[in-house]
C-alpha cells in the first residue's frame, strides 16, 4: 500500500475555539451591520478572513524570539535575517519594515513621482493604494485567462507579455520606475507566476531599461508550484528556484506575515546598493533604524527562521495539499471556484451560486454572510465592496468576478476543519435558489469601504 500523505509536524499548543448557535450568529452579524470585519474573532469558529499574519509559529521560531536582541542599531537578530534573506533571496542589501505595506511605503516613496506608471499582475489593494496615493498608476496586465474561473491552468497568476510590451512602449522609461510582479498573484485566486514568465517579464524590463520589483509575500508557495507544475524543476530544491526566480528581480517587497509564517513583519530586499541607501531615509522617517525598521529584535529572529521553514518542501506541500483539499470537497459538492485550488485559498466563485442576486446588491458578501450564519465560518469578499468607487463619477466599479475567499492561515487547521468548511459551504450551496436578495450599503468611507462598511439586508 502507497503510504499516504501527512502533515509534517505534530502540534505542541492548541487555542481553543467555540461553536455557537445560529441564533447568537445572527444577532453578531446584525450588530456587525453585516460586515465580516466587525465580528469579534471570538465569535467565529473557523476564520479564514485571510492567511496573513494568522500562522502557527513552531518551537525553534519561539526559541528564536528568546534569543531575540533588542540593540537598537546592530541587533544579532538583524544580522540573522540578513543572512536567510541572502541565502533564500540572493539580496545583499535589506531593510526590515513593520509589514509588507510599510515596505511599499518605503520603497515607493523612494522611487514614485506624480504621473508614473506601474505595470504589472494584479496589484495588491494596498499596493495599488500605496501607487494612486502618489498620483501614480497601476496598470493591471494579467493574463485574460484568470478571469475564467473554470480554466484548469497551471499558471494562471501571470503576466500578459504582449499587454506588458503594450504599457512599456507606450510611455518613456523616465516615467516607468517598476514592473510589479506579484508571486503567487493573491487576487487572481492565489495563482501562481511560472519561471518562464517571470524571465520573459524580466527581458522585457531589461529591453526597456525598467527595474522588476517582485511582491513576495507567497513568494514560497509560487515556487513550490514551479517545482511541482513546471518542466524541467521537479529535481529542484525549493530554495534553489527561489534563488533563481530572485535572480530575475531588481527588489523585493516582503509581507513576512504570510510566507514567512510571522504574526508581523516585513521587509525590502535590494540588489543594488544605490537603490537601498535611496530608500534609508525613508525607512528611518516612517518606520525605524535601518536595522530594526519597526520590528522588535525577537521578531526579525522569528522571521530568520521562519523564511527557512516557509521554504521547506514537506511543510509546502502539506500546506498546499490542504489547501488543494479543500478544494476537492468543493468538486465533490460540485461549488465553483477559481480553478486550480490557489496556494494560500479557495476562492469560490459566488456569482456562480447566487445566481439570483444582482450584482448591485453584493454577490460574494451575502454568499459570506450566508456561510457565516450557516457554520460561524468567515471568509471575505473579493467583489464589488473591495473594487470599490470609481473615484471620479463615485459610481460602484463592478469586477468581473464576485469572489468570497476562504483563505486558509498556516500550520492552524486540521483537514477535519476542511471538512467542516466544505460541509457549510454545501448546506449554504444546496439552498442557493431561496436566496434572491443581497445588502445595501448605509454607512462607508471614501476610499478602502470593505473594511468597514455597514450595510443593511435587502428583502
Ligand atoms: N502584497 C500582497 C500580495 C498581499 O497579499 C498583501 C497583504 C500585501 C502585499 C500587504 O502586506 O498586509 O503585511 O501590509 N495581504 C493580506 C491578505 C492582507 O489578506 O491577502 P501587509
Amino acid at each position: 500500500m502507497i503510504l499516504p500523505f501527512a502533515e509534517s509536524y505534530k502540534i505542541k499548543m492548541v487555542e481553543t475555539i467555540r461553536k455557537s448557535t445560529r441564533e447568537e450568529r445572527e444577532r453578531w452579524m446584525k450588530e456587525a451591520h453585516y460586515n465580516l470585519f466587525n465580528l469579534k474573532s471570538d465569535y467565529v469558529f473557523i476564520d479564514l478572513l485571510t492567511d496573513s499574519g494568522t500562522g502557527a509559529m513552531s518551537d525553534k521560531q519561539w526559541a528564536a524570539m528568546m534569543e531575540g536582541d533588542e540593540s537598537y542599531a546592530g541587533a544579532r537578530s538583524y544580522y540573522k535575517l540578513k543572512e536567510s534573506i541572502k541565502d533564500i533571496t540572493g539580496f545583499d542589501y535589506f531593510l526590515p519594515t513593520h509589514q509588507g505595506r510599510a515596505a511599499e511605503n518605503v520603497l515607493f516613496s523612494s522611487i514614485i513621482k506624480e504621473g508614473d506608471i506601474l505595470p504589472g499582475n494584479s496589484h495588491f489593494d494596498t499596493t495599488k493604494g500605496h501607487i494612486e496615493f502618489r498620483k501614480a498608476h497601476a496598470v493591471d496586465c494579467t493574463v485574460d485567462v484568470a478571469k475564467d474561473t473554470t480554466a484548469e491552468l497551471p499558471f494562471k497568476g501571470n503576466i500578459d507579455l504582449n499587454k506588458l510590451e503594450d504599457v512599456l512602449k507606450k510611455y518613456p522609461k523616465e516615467n516607468i520606475p517598476c514592473i510589479v510582479l506579484t508571486v503567487t498573484n493573491n487576487t487572481a485566486g492565489g495563482q501562481p507566476v511560472s519561471m518562464e514568465n517571470i524571465k520573459g517579464t524580466a527581458a522585457l524590463a531589461k529591453k526597456y531599461g525598467v527595474k522588476l520589483l517582485f511582491d513576495s509575500a507567497r513568494f514560497a508557495e509560487n515556487a513550490y508550484f514551479i517545482k511541482t507544475r513546471e518542466e524541467g524543476y521537479s529535481a529542484k530544491s525549493v530554495v534553489d528556484i527561489c534563488r533563481e526566480m530572485f535572480s530575475h528581480a531588481d527588489f523585493m517587497t516582503m509581507s513576512s506575515k504570510k510566507d514567512a509564517i510571522v504574526n508581523i513583519g516585513g521587509f525590502i530586499a535590494f540588489r543594488d546598493e544605490e537603490d537601498w541607501k535611496g530608500c534609508q531615509m525613508y525607512n528611518i522617517m516612517f518606520e525605524g533604524f535601518i536595522t530594526y525598521g519597526g520590528m522588535a529584535g525577537r521578531d526579525m529572529s522569528a522571521l530568520a527562521q521562519g523564511l527557512k521553514e516557509g521554504t521547506d518542501f514537506d511543510y509546502l506541500q502539506t500546506r498546499i495539499s490542504q489547501v488543494a483539499y479543500l478544494g476537492k470537497k468543493l468538486d465533490e459538492y460540485g461549488i465553483p471556484y477559481q480553478r486550480p485550488a490557489g496556494g494560500h485559498a479557495i476562492f469560490v466563485d459566488a456569482k456562480k451560486i447566487l445566481t439570483k442576486v444582482p450584482q448591485q446588491e453584493y454577490v460574494a458578501q451575502t454568499l459570506g454572510i450566508e456561510l457565516y450564519l450557516e457554520g460561524g465560518v468567515r471568509g471575505v469578499e473579493i467583489g464589488t465592496l473591495l473594487a470599490d468607487r470609481d473615484p471620479v463619477t463615485r459610481e460602484n466599479r463592478y469586477p468581473s468576478l464576485e469572489l468570497l475567499r476562504l483563505a486558509i492561515p498556516r500550520r492552524v487547521y486540521t483537514n477535519n476543519h476542511m471538512d467542516f468548511i466544505a460541509a457549510a459551504l454545501r448546506n449554504v450551496f444546496e439552498r442557493r435558489d431561496s436566496i434572491t436578495r443581497g445588502y445595501k450599503i448605509v454607512k462607508e468611507l471614501p476610499i478602502m469601504r470593505h473594511f468597514t462598511v455597514e450595510l443593511e439586508p435587502l428583502g
